[in-house]
């Protein structure tokens, strides 16, 4: 399959979970794929796609991480074409009980990360062109009351999404941005977040808020990246595209 094929894409947070399953979907059809991630494991990726995959370790709240991640890249495959903001983080609070400390923490890497990473595709693919996907969250559209900080970060990515969207339009700029919604998907984040509710319940309280009752896979989420960053979706910029089981719209 030839979808990304000769397309440069970054991925952050590719070691793990949805961002991998990006990675190897992207590989598939026929990208060149920098795994950007603070997590040393992602080294094993390359491995994996010999050739194909770099590993450059980037904290995506350092812009000083993004200048050394993006001059790796452009010296061994050249310039991206693709920047796909996946790396995220979540801590469970209300807003009676987050802390500054988790808000900050959550609000750097989520919202601040990704705005690091749209300000760089921008400036990189102004004349060149190419495709921004920014993986939010459906707690994004509908907040949870024990997700405070995370909701209210991925609420910042969409809003965020759609003023990069017009930007690029207003200026002339071959450039699209759309954000991803995903819903309760099988990740080690997801599984930490279960955990944390501290509920042998809690898998079938979450699902059940969706309208297909099961966890995403991580494969169903990539499988959305591709469209988005693939010619299919060249009339489509500043979109949210829900992958979330029906998350959204139950019990409105
Ligand atoms: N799993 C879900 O149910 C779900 C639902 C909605 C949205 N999301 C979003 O999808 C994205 C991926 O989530 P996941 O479930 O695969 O998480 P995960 O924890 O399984 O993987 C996240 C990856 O991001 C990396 N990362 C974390 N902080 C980073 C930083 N500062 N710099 C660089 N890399 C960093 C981690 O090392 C890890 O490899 C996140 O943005 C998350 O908010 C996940």
């Amino acid at each position: 399959m030839t979808r990304l094929a000769s397309r440069i894409a970054v991925v952050t947070g590719g070691a793990r979970g949805i961002g991998r399953a990006i990675v190897d979907r992207f590989v598939a059809e026929g990208a060149l794929v920098l795994v950007g991630d603070l997590d040393p494991d992602g080294r094993e990726i390359e491995a994996e796609h010999p050739g194909r995959v770099l590993y450059q370790w980037l904290d995506v709240t350092s812009d000083t991480d993004w200048r050394a991640a993006l001059t790796a890249v452009e010296k061994v495959f050249g310039r991206p074409d693709i920047m796909v903001n996946n790396a995220g983080t979540s801590r469970t609070g209300t807003v009676a009980d987050t802390s500054d400390v988790d808000w900050r923490f959550v609000m750097n890497v989520n919202a601040f990360g990704t705005f690091l990473g749209c300000r760089h595709a921008v400036r990189l693919m102004a004349n060149t062109g190419g495709a921004i996907v920014n993986i939010a969250s459906a707690r994004g559209q509908r907040p949870g009351s024990t997700q405070c900080a995370y909701s209210a970060s991925k609420a910042a990515v969409l809003n965020l999404t759609e003023s990069t969207a017009l930007h690029c339009g207003e200026n002339g700029l071959p450039i699209r941005c759309n954000a991803i919604c995903p819903g309760v998907v099988e990740t080690p984040l997801m599984r930490r977040h279960l955990e944390g509710l501290n509920d042998a319940a809690a898998l079938a309280t979450v699902t059940g808020k969706q309208v297909i009752s099961r966890l995403g896979t991580p494969r169903e989420i990539a499988d959305a990246a591709v469209f988005l960053a693939s010619n299919e979706a060249s009339f489509i910029t500043g979109a949210t595209l829900s992958v979330d089981g029906g998350f959204r719209i139950r019990d409105l």
